[in-house]
């Protein structure tokens, strides 16, 4: 299947950046082997993982100060995919196709992003993940045989709530989805939702609710084209939460779900409470997305049945076609 090429012109994670110790990682991208390790500043590199001698994976072998060192036969190369050493002949100059294809890498939010050609659009800016009056706990990652699309739109889809997290997210009671409006703007989708408040869990107390009567939570959106959500969520008070998802994708029914949760508040909460919650969550949501068909959502809009309520769906795949991210 080919894949539109404006998505190889994109920040997409990779990893998260504590994954990254001193041994190569393997990743997949957009169905592409890579191999991700730092050198000695710490920096990230991305490149093929693939040594030009005989096709082995880099990932197998080791860094070695700044440069990569292939398992099979102790070939070396540079952050720039150049080939610095061939052991067997040393003395002889190194070929200039002994290279491999190296990517941009850059560590953000606690991630490792890759763009396999020059980005379109920078990463979004979220200066709550890197003020130190919030605190950020790392969820994840999710694993899903679905397509990146359907990730990033489960987790905009408000109608479902009640009926996949009744009690966490939603209640049966209430399946209505408060009316709003998208508006677009280049890459980039707003929304803001206000409703009433799920009670908190006693098992996960991670919202800012006062023990009021049904407190309001004010929703805010951002969808970064093709698969990243900043959403904000207020309680009408200084306490706030800033939800950063990605959706890495791995390959056409492939996907892996980065959530990354910044508060101003419960600073002394264990990270694992929102993990385990998230956990549950996601799970709650992998059974329902893995049996969507076909595996990635079909941007053409008479493909499937929307109503109003569906406004964010429908204006996503708007926006994915009107900016190439769909064939
Ligand atoms: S296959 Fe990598 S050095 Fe020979
Ligand atoms: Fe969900």
């Amino acid at each position: 299947m080919t894949m539109p090429e404006n998505l190889f012109a994109c920040w997409h994670p990779v990893a998260y950046a504590h994954m990254l110790l001193d041994k190569p990682l393997s990743v997949k991208l957009l169905d592409r082997l890579l191999v991700i390790w730092r050198g000695r500043d710490r920096v990230p590199h991305a490149m093929d993982d693939l040594c030009i001698h005989r096709g082995t994976a880099l990932s197998l072998g080791e860094v070695k100060g700044d440069e990569i060192m292939c398992p099979y036969h102790g070939w070396r190369y540079d952050a720039t995919g150049a080939c610095t050493l061939i052991p067997q002949s040393r003395f002889d100059s190194i070929p200039t196709k002994a290279r491999v294809n190296s990517f941009p890498c850059v560590e953000r939010y606690g991630l490792v992003w890759v763009t396999l050609t020059e980005p379109l659009h920078p990463l979004p800016e979220i200066p709550e993940l890197e003020s130190p009056e919030w605190k950020v706990v790392n969820t994840g990652p999710f694993s899903w045989q679905s397509d990146a699309s359907r990730q990033l739109e489960n987790f905009t889809d408000f109608g479902h709530f009640p009926w996949v997290h009744p009690g966490l997210l939603g209640d049966l009671n209430r399946p209505e989805v408060p009316d709003h409006t998208v508006t677009i703007e280049g890459h980039v989708l707003h929304y803001t939702i206000v409703r009433p408040e799920a009670a908190n869990s006693a098992d996960f107390p991670v919202f800012a609710n006062e023990a009021v009567e049904q407190p309001m939570r004010r929703s805010r959106y951002e969808v970064h084209l093709p698969y990243t959500i900043v959403l904000r969520l207020g309680w009408g008070k200084t306490k706030g939460m800033v939800y950063f998802f990605v959706s890495q994708p791995v390959a056409a029914n492939r996907c892996i779900g980065f959530c990354i949760i910044g508060r101003n508040y419960d600073f002394d909460q264990p990270d694992d409470v929102l993990q385990n919650f998230e956990n549950v969550i996601f799970n709650q949501d992998k059974r329902i997305v893995e049996s969507q068909r076909p595996e990635q959502v079909p941007f053409d809009l008479a493909a499937e049945l929307h109503l109003k309520f569906d406004a964010v769906a429908m204006a996503y795949r708007r926006a994915m076609t009107a900016n190439r991210f769909s064939d």
